[in-house]
């Protein structure tokens, strides 16, 4: 009988054979020493902790990696949702994919919201005339728009509410959310957990890993040593003729869902995990966002479909309702170059259950996103009232 993969051993042993797997992330110890300092901050302060997961995760084709697998996730969800959260007065460790958006700078590091266009040249003062140049400014139109974001990055930054941790690949970001997870204890219910990030479900073992970078044409025979070879794994359907054709068939295990090692061992007593559900096809959003949440007996699956993800996300929770709909009022929806309106409300399995906003509230709230409202304006102050719920339950206990 073949071995069982990692993906399909029971939590704990998976947990132990993947570790063992693979060296931690180069970065972990300094990670770990800041994430402690924070925690210990805030502890003392009696504050909320969020950790936000944000982006997505390589999965290296070879050991000294020259390719990988990837996926579309930028960030977006992620670094919107932390600034909600540190409105709400959460401190925030901010896991997130290297180079994806970040809280704040978000709004000027889109290729089609570039810094540059946001600034000018004034003409030289009589001090500069000599050398001809003008200090360099914000344009006058975007001038309230950027003094509202820099003040809350550099109140968050002075007042170290934001951590940012980054990683990588697959194997990264496990190793960073489980001691992440660990040293949050201290925090007990104050926790929450807020998994935006897209994480690889499929992965090739380090033992199956080609260490140098895969050839796509053949070598000479002294040469093949420790090249992938016409045997290995990737090479799986080589053609005869000519070589220059070759293949790559890439063979890929699951990777193991930790999500119940997070719940039941990882994660503080009594903290609040919140995990997210995308999916493609709107029949099988709300089937699969309640799936998760049985299987890892946790507090909240945030549903979410592609096409629509800007506009409209399903809170599934064990308690009534059990599906809860949040959506930004048509006219107020930010224009999405890949959403498809017409697929919102498709995915609703138990009609009627939209948390209300009428149009004047949803004129209140805080329009950061200068062309609509951001979802996560909404979806964060209920999360936060969900949370408070749970803190207050335990406190009580
Ligand atoms: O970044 P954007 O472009 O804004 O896109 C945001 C988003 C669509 C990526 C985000 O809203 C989202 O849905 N993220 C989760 C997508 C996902 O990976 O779903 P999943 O079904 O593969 O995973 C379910 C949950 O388990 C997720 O919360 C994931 O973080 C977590 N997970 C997944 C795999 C794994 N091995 N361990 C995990 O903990």
């Amino acid at each position: 009988m073949a071995a069982p993969l990692v993906g399909e051993m029971e939590p704990a042993a998976a947990e132990s054979v993947y570790f063992n797997e693979y060296p931690p992330p180069k970065a972990l110890p300094k990670h770990e020493a800041l994430a402690r300092a924070f925690i210990q901050l805030h502890v003392e302060a009696n504050r909320r902790v969020v950790l936000v997961t944000s982006g997505g995760t390589t999965v290296p084709l070879e050991a000294q990696t020259v390719r990988f697998i990837d996926n579309f996730s930028a960030g977006t969800r992620g670094a919107t949702s932390a600034e909600y959260f540190l409105e709400q007065g959460y401190a925030v460790i901010f896991l997130h994919r290297q180079y994806s958006l970040l809280p704040y700078s978000r709004h000027y590091s889109h290729s089609t919201n570039c810094f540059l266009d946001f600034m000018d040249e004034a003409p030289p003062s009589a001090d500069s005339a000599e050398s001809g140049h003008g200090s360099i400014m914000v344009r006058d139109e975007y001038q309230d728009q950027m003094r509202s974001v820099l003040r809350k990055y550099r109140y968050a930054k002075q007042n170290n509410r934001l951590l940012l941790l980054p990683f990588t690949t697959v194997s990264e970001y496990m190793f960073e959310l489980r001691s992440m997870a660990k040293i949050m204890r201290p925090i007990g219910p104050n926790a929450l957990f807020y998994l935006a990030a897209a994480v690889s479900d499929f992965f090739i073992p380090r033992s199956r890993m080609a260490e140098h970078k895969i050839q796509s044409s053949e070598l000479p025979a002294h040469l093949q040593g420790s090249a992938v070879g016409a045997d290995d794994i990737y090479t799986g359907e080589n053609e005869e003729q000519p070589s220059n054709r070759k293949k790559l068939v890439v063979n890929l295990d699951p990777v193991p869902k930790f999500l119940h090692r997070l719940v039941d061992g990882w994660a503080p007593e009594g903290s609040m995990v919140v995990s997210f559900k995308l999916e493609t096809d709107p029949s099988l959003l709300v089937y699969k966002a309640r799936t998760a949440l049985q299987r890892y007996s946790h507090h909240l699956v945030i549903g979410n479909l592609l096409s629509t993800r800007k506009w409209e996300v399903v809170f599934i929770t064990p308690d009534e309702p059990h599906e809860r709909w949040i959506r930004v009022p048509k006219s107020k929806r930010s224009k999405s170059i890949s959403g498809v309106e017409d697929q919102v409300g498709l995915a609703e399995a138990q009609k009627g259950n939209t948390v209300p906003l009428d149009q004047s509230e949803a004129e209140q709230i805080s329009d950061a996103s200068r062309d609509g409202i951001e979802i996560e304006s909404i979806i964060i102050p209920e999360l936060v009232k969900l949370h408070t719920k749970m803190v207050e339950k335990k406190t009580q206990e």
